[in-house]
């Protein structure tokens, strides 16, 4: 068969080095990609974009292509599955009507609440006076959101309603995030740990796969600003199995099963971004796509063929897999450009790449056969063990292989829970 997977980020480059150990597939295809999926295995890039609907839809056209995978979100809420679709061919991921899980917090909240599913109190507003006054009414700490999507920059999380009036200010007056602004979320600050539960869905049957915990700021301690997630580990002590289960029943079921209600059968991946507090896991947000990098930490434990599992989600014959896991942790440390998630230098080479292990390119480039940085997240570095501690110093030990000029990376991934 052959596959194109869209993006150009360590999570693609995961999809295709997992879906390039299918006996199935005779031929990838990465739209963009990056120097990683260049040089994996049976694996061309080719020049879309992944927002490039129209230019992407041809290339399967023409060249047969028998399952597209999509990486991020804008193509799905911009309704690329509905195209492929319309055109007879084969797509993994939501429509755009279910992509709204993550494309409108408001359209997420609305279904959360209707059916029951456990996540902040939030309302939403269109006009910033309503907004501040039931800003200062709660009081801080508040979190608001932009209602649609703003490439993870779209939330404020404020100690103070100082920070809170700055941040609706952007938003609704200066629009910071355009359309994507127009509504704003406020809801209550939840605490506790984070995890990502990224589950397969049918939009009947649900198969959570193993737990993972990212590490969204910057800098170690969790401090600085937040950025796309600068490493990850799986699975996480954070949930047990009985979490697990509850997860499945009063989340990721009721939300599907709901979505499903309303019209809407979800297929592809659903994503829950989870908070740990002392009521039980409570949904932060949905996402209608793999989590990166928890994508590059899960991956790697999973022993199904990912492309019988994606198959069975377009067929809707999930009910006839069962998953199987390597019960090591596997954890992975993101390798960023100096100065990200800031403005950073691009064009260095990176040496030390053969030395180390597994190894997932994000923001790199290929010039004359040497691989350059070419992001701000530029690598991701993988490593397995039987207990956390020791996949953390399997990990770092490759991480040392890898040379750039201003490597950055995280020193404390896993940390959290030791
Ligand atoms: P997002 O960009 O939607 O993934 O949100 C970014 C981060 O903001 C999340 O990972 C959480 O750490 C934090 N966050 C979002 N909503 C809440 C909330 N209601 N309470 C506490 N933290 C939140
Ligand atoms: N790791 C966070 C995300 O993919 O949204």
């Amino acid at each position: 068969m052959k596959i194109l997977v869209i993006g150009s980020g360590g999570r693609e480059h995961a999809l295709v080095w997992k879906l390039g150990q299918s006996p199935r597939v005779s031929q990838l295809y990465c739209a963009p990609g990056n120097a990683g999926t260049q040089l994996a295995d049976r694996c061309e890039n080719i020049g879309f974009r992944a927002n490039d609907i129209l230019g992407l839809l041809e290339f399967a056209k023409e060249n047969r292509i028998d399952l597209t995978v999509v990486g991020p979100e804008e193509p799905l809420v911009n309704g690329i599955v509905d195209r492929f679709q319309m055109a007879g061919l084969r797509i993994f991921g939501p429509n755009a009507r279910a992509a709204q899980v993550e494309g409108s917090k408001a359209f997420a909240k609305k279904i959360m609440e209707k059916y029951g599913i456990p996540t902040a109190r939030a309302r939403k507003f269109t006009a910033i006076d309503a907004a501040w006054a039931y800003v200062e009414q709660q009081g801080a700490p508040i979190v608001i959101k932009a209602d649609g999507l703003a490439a993870g920059k779209g939330v404020a999380v404020c100690r103070q309603l100082e920070e809170a009036r700055a941040f609706l200010k952007q938003v609704m007056v200066s629009k910071a995030f355009g359309k994507a602004g127009e509504m704003v979320i406020v809801e209550e600050m939840m605490t506790g740990q984070e995890a990502s539960v990224l589950a397969l869905t049918d939009g009947h049957t649900v198969l959570p796969l193993s737990p993972a915990q990212d590490h969204k700021p910057i800098g170690e301690g969790d401090t600085g600003p937040n950025t796309g997630g600068m490493g990850a580990y799986s699975p996480t002590p954070v949930m047990d199995a009985a979490m697990e289960q509850q997860v499945l029943e009063q989340i990721l079921r009721p939300m599907v099963a709901g979505l499903r209600a309303e019209g809407m059968v979800y297929k592809g991946i659903l994503y829950a971004g989870l908070m740990m507090d002392a009521s039980g896991p409570r949904v932060v947000e949905f996402n209608c796509r793999l989590g990166d990098p928890e994508t590059q930490c899960v991956l790697p434990r999973l022993k199904n063929d990912l492309l019988e599992l994606m198959l069975a989600v377009t067929e809707e014959t999930l009910d006839t897999q069962r998953l199987v896991w390597d019960p090591r942790f596997c954890l992975n440390v993101v390798m960023a450009a100096q100065g990200y998630p800031g403005s950073y230098t691009k064009g260095q080479p990176i040496t030390g790449l053969e030395q180390a292990g597994l190894v997932f390119h994000a923001g790199t480039s290929l010039r004359e056969g040497q691989v350059l940085c070419a992001g701000g997240r530029v690598l991701n570095v993988v490593g397995l063990g039987t207990t956390l501690k020791n996949a953390i110093e399997n990990t770092y030990q490759d991480v040392a292989k890898i040379h750039f000029e201003g490597a950055y990376f995280r020193r404390d991934i896993g940390q959290r829970v030791l």
